[in-house]
Parts: C-alpha cells; structure tokens; sequence
C-alpha cells in the first residue's frame, strides 16, 4: 500500500503521518515513511534549493521541474523497490502538492502539471491519499510560533487559501482514492478520523 499525507501548511499532517506509521507498525505493516521534496540524499539536495529564501528569483517552472526531479529520484530509489518488496508506504506530500500549490495556486497550466507528474512517479501512484482540511488562518496559527518563515511561507495567505481549494477540488475529482479529513479538531480526534479512512480504504490497521 501507498498511503499520502496532503494538506496546506501547518494542517498538521506530519504529526498524522507519525502517529499513522506507529499505528501500522503495531499492525504488523513493514513501514517506509518519507517527505517531498526530500527522503533521499539527491532529493534532499533539492529540497534545500527549493525551500532557500535566497533564491527569490526562482521562476515557476524551474519550481515545478526541481520537485518533479526530486520525486523522480524518490521513486527510482525507494518508493518503486520498496513497493515491490511488499512494504507499506507512507509519504508526506506527493504529487497532489505540486498540483494543487503550482497549478491551482501558482497557475501553471493543468495539463503541464499532470504531464510532469506523470513522467516523476512513471506509474507509480498513491493508493490512498488523506488531505487534511483545515481553515488558512487556523493553520497559519499553528505555525506562527516558528523561528523563521520559508521561502514559500512568505507567499502568503492568499495563496494557501488557492492551495487549500486544489485539495478540496482533487478530492471531489477522485473521491476513491483522495479523502478529506476535518483537521480543525485536537490531534487525537484527527487520528481518529485517520484510523476510520484508513480502514474505510481495506488497510488493516
Ligand atoms: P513541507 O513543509 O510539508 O515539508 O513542504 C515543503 C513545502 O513545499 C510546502 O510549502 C509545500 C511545497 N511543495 C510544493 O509547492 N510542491 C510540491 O510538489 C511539494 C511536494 C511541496
């Protein structure tokens, strides 16, 4: 199985994903969790690239092809060998983010977008994918007790309202596969709701 955590900034997903894993393992499930951008050495590499404030020249596609290369990588290295051996995937972000921040909030074309997800993952798709719904202020909120904001951060509000109705509006394209899950409640009520789609989706658990 593969399993991702979507969601806008500061929804709280990585605590999900954390508790989520635990839960699998206790399951018995042979568990693999990873991030994007990120989770592999050259992936990381890129991530450092795409997430620096310095580089506030970056324009959109350059953006969109150095996640699809970190997620290329991703794939090639871990995700495909790692599904093939049987083993359960949970993945912080996939290639829901780069639809839903660089097409509905950043406005590349759709299709392009699908194109270049398409070519990164090479087949490789989620089985399940939980979107953690939440209000834009609320979760800017949560996250205002941090130290610095990133190079994405500061984009601001108005953004992550655009990001949080591309989410909304993949999971109402592909209700089978995208649930949205309520994450204005405490983190235990949020795992609940996890555990019951999970579930919902045939995964033991
Ligand atoms: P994180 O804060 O969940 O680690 O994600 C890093 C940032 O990268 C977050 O602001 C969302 C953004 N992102 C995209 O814009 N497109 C993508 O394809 C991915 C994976 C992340």
């Amino acid at each position: 199985m593969f399993i991702t955590l979507e969601g806008i900034d500061g929804c709280g997903k990585s605590t999900q994903a954390e508790l989520l894993v635990r839960a699998l393992e206790d399951a018995g499930h042979d568990v693999l969790r990873l991030r994007e951008p990120g989770g592999v050495k050259i992936s990381e590499q890129i991530r450092a690239v795409l997430l620096d404030p310095s580089n506030g020249e970056m324009g959109d596609v350059c953006e969109l092809l150095l996640y699809e290369a970190a997620r290329a990588q991703l794939v090639h290295e871990v995700i495909a060998p790692a599904r093939a051996a049987g083993r359960t995937v949970v993945c912080d972000r996939f290639y829901d983010s780069t639809t839903a921040y660089q097409s509905f909030a950043d406005g590349l074309d759709r299709t392009m977008v699908s194109h270049a997800n398409a070519i990164a993952v090479d087949g490789c798709h989620p089985d399940l994918t939980l979107v953690y719904d939440l209000d834009v202020e609320q979760a800017y909120r949560r996250r205002s007790g941090r130290e610095a904001e990133d190079r994405l951060e500061l984009k601001g509000l108005e953004f992550q309202r655009k990001v949080a109705e591309g989410f909304r509006t993949l999971a109402l394209e592909e209700p089978q596969r995208v649930k949205l899950i309520d994450a204005a409640q405490d983190i235990e009520a949020v795992f609940e709701q996890t555990v019951k789609v999970v579930r919902g989706a045939g995964i033991k658990i």
